[in-house]
């Protein structure tokens, strides 16, 4: 069974009376469960990709299958509402809300879902990436690697079906990196998380299953390990 199925997605932007082609007839599957990693240099459109497969972006013309519903089908809302269900996302600039604390960036998808527990799993999650004794800081107050760690955690908080990370050890040092890794890759491995890395890290690239590099918004390569 696919979770995401992607067929000749193009992503195109009107820059004056230029088109600029971001994304060009972009198409692959992922398997549940699966772990790929997406690189390519800077600007070929990585973190566009990410975006319209998380449903976070519409693309331009082609189809994004996630979880068997097609988003082009969808409204904005409806499409937030599986985000919310089954999508977890590691943005590359960490897009934490800054009017709420560490402890309260975390709640909100586990209040979206209605969890009763909300504020003692988010503490939970908070302890699992080292910010135990950050929970009441706002993100400006937060060093980048901190934002980061918060962002992840709050990626981890509904239980995603498919997890969406975009650089997510980019800004850390290189102990911070592993731990953040090793929470990564123990969720494919005790929840089947499907994992979708953005990295220019060859060594984190290379501990995934499936490799796709992008150039100029398309596909060069897909290898499987
Ligand atoms: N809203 C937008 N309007 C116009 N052009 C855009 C917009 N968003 C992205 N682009 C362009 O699309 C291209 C791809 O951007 P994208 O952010 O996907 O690259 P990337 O592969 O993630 O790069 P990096 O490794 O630097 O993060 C870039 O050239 C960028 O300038
Ligand atoms: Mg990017």
């Amino acid at each position: 069974m696919n979770i995401l199925s992607i067929q000749n997605l193009s992503k195109t932007y009107q820059s004056g009376n230029r088109k600029l082609t971001v994304l060009d007839d972009v198409n692959f599957d992922l398997a549940i469960g699966e772990t790929i990693s997406i690189v390519g240099p800077s600007g070929s459109g990585k973190t566009t990709l990410l975006g319209l497969c998380a449903g976070l972006d519409s693309a331009s013309s082609g189809s994004v299958v996630l979880n068997g519903a097609s988003l082009e089908k969808l409204s904005e809302d409806q499409r937030a509402a599986i985000r919310n269900q089954h999508v977890g996302f590691i943005f590359q600039n960490f897009q934490l809300l800054p009017t709420l604390t560490a402890l309260e960036n975390v709640m909100v998808p586990l209040e979206l879902k209605k969890r009763k527990d909300a504020r003692t799993k988010a503490m939970e999650l908070l302890e699992k990436v080292g910010l135990g004794d950050r929970m009441t800081h706002y993100p400006t107050q937060l060093s980048g690697g901190e934002q980061q760690r918060v962002s992840i955690a709050r990626a981890f908080a509904n239980d995603p079906k498919i997890l969406f990370a975009d650089e997510p050890t980019g800004n850390l040092d290189t102990e911070t990196g592993e731990m953040i890794e090793r929470l990564i890759f123990d969720l494919n491995k005790e929840k089947g998380t499907t994992l979708v890395l953005v990295t220019h890290d060859t060594e984190l690239a290379a501990k995934t299953q499936r490799i796709i590099h992008i150039k100029g918004g398309k596909i060069q390569e897909d290898n499987h390990a």
